[in-house]
C-alpha cells in the first residue's frame, strides 16, 4: 500500500473498467473518492458497492467533453470532498477505423473526451492544487500514445496528445509542488472499451484479445488492476521525485 489516507481524489469515468478500479484501489488505499462520469446509473452501482467496505465516495454525472458540465459535476464533487489531492484523468474512448474511412463524428468525439476532457477537468481542479501547493494528477494515456497503429489514429493521436501535455503540464506545476504523470496501458481487459474494441475486431477478422494476450512477453492481458496500482504508486509520496512520465503497463511490448 502507498500511504494515501485522508487524501481526497477525483477519478474521471470511475463507473466502469479501469476507473473504476482505480477508484477501488484510492478507497483501498484510504482516499476519498469522487467519481465524475456520463453514466450516472453506473456510477451510482459503483458507489454503492465501492463504499461498502468503508470510505467516503461520491458521485456526479456529466460528459468531460461538456466544459458546463465539468464546472458543474466537478465542481459539486470539489464542493463536498474539500480540497482535493489527487486527480484522475480517466474518461476515455476509442473508436477504431482507418483514417480515410473514419467519420468526422467519430474524430471529433475522440478529440472532444479525450484531450478537450482532460482540458477541462484539470483546468477545473489544478487551480486549487497550485494555491495550496501540492497536488498529484495522473492521466490515462495508452501503449498507443507511444506508437501509431493502423486503424487507431484518432486514439493514438489523442493519446499522444495527452503524453504531450502531460510532459508540459509537469513543467509548468512543478514548482507549486504538483506532480503530473500518465500510465500507458497495453492491451487491458474486462473493461466496457475492450469489451466494444473486441467486437468490431472480430468483425473485421483481426485477432481476438486472448489471440494477441499469446505474444505478450509476460503471456498475459492486462487488468484494470494491474493500471489502479500504478495509478496509487504515482499518486503517492513513494513517487515524490517522479513527475512528467508516462510509464507503460503492458506486460512488455508485442507486435501486433
Ligand atoms: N482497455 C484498454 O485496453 C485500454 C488501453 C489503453 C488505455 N486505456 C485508457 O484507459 C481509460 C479507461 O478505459 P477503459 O478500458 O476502462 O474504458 P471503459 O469504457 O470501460 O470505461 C470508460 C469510462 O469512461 C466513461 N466515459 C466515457 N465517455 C465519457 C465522457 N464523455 N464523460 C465522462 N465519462 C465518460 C464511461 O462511462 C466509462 O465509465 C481510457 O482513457 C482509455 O483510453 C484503456
Amino acid at each position: 500500500m502507498y500511504g494515501l489516507n485522508g487524501r481526497k481524489a477525483i477519478v474521471t469515468g470511475a463507473a466502469h473498467g479501469i476507473g473504476r478500479a482505480i477508484a477501488a484501489r484510492l478507497l483501498a488505499e484510504g482516499c476519498d473518492v469522487g467519481i465524475f462520469d456520463l453514466d450516472l446509473a453506473a456510477a451510482q452501482v459503483a458507489a454503492e458497492e465501492l463504499g461498502k467496505d468503508g470510505g467516503k465516495v461520491v458521485v456526479a454525472a456529466g460528459d468531460v467533453s461538456s466544459k458546463a458540465d465539468v464546472e458543474e459535476g466537478i465542481g459539486s464533487l470539489m464542493a463536498e470532498l474539500g480540497p482535493v489531492d489527487i486527480l484522475v484523468n480517466n474518461a476515455g474512448i476509442c473508436k477504431v477505423g482507418k483514417l480515410l474511412e473514419a467519420s468526422e463524428a467519430d474524430w471529433h468525439a475522440t478529440f472532444g473526451i479525450n484531450v478537450d476532457g482532460f482540458f477541462y477537468v484539470t483546468r477545473k481542479v489544478a487551480p486549487q492544487m497550485v494555491a495550496r501547493g501540492s497536488g498529484s494528477i495522473v492521466n490515462l494515456a495508452s501503449w498507443m500514445g507511444k506508437s501509431g497503429v493502423a486503424a487507431y489514429g484518432a486514439y493514438c493521436a489523442s493519446k499522444f496528445a495527452i503524453v504531450g501535455l502531460t510532459q508540459s503540464l509537469a513543467m509548468e506545476l512543478g514548482e507549486h509542488g504538483i506532480r503530473v504523470n500518465a500510465v500507458g496501458p497495453g492491451l487491458i481487459v474486462e473493461t466496457k472499451m475492450r469489451d466494444e474494441s473486441e467486437l468490431k475486431r472480430a468483425a473485421e477478422g483481426l485477432p481476438t484479445a486472448q489471440d494477441r494476450a499469446k505474444s505478450i512477453p509476460l503471456r498475459r492481458a492486462g487488468l484494470p488492476s494491474d493500471i489502479a496500482k500504478t495509478v496509487a504508486f504515482l499518486a503517492s509520496d513513494e513517487a515524490d521525485y517522479i513527475t512528467g512520465e508516462t510509464i507503460s503497463v503492458t506486460g512488455g511490448i508485442w507486435n501486433d
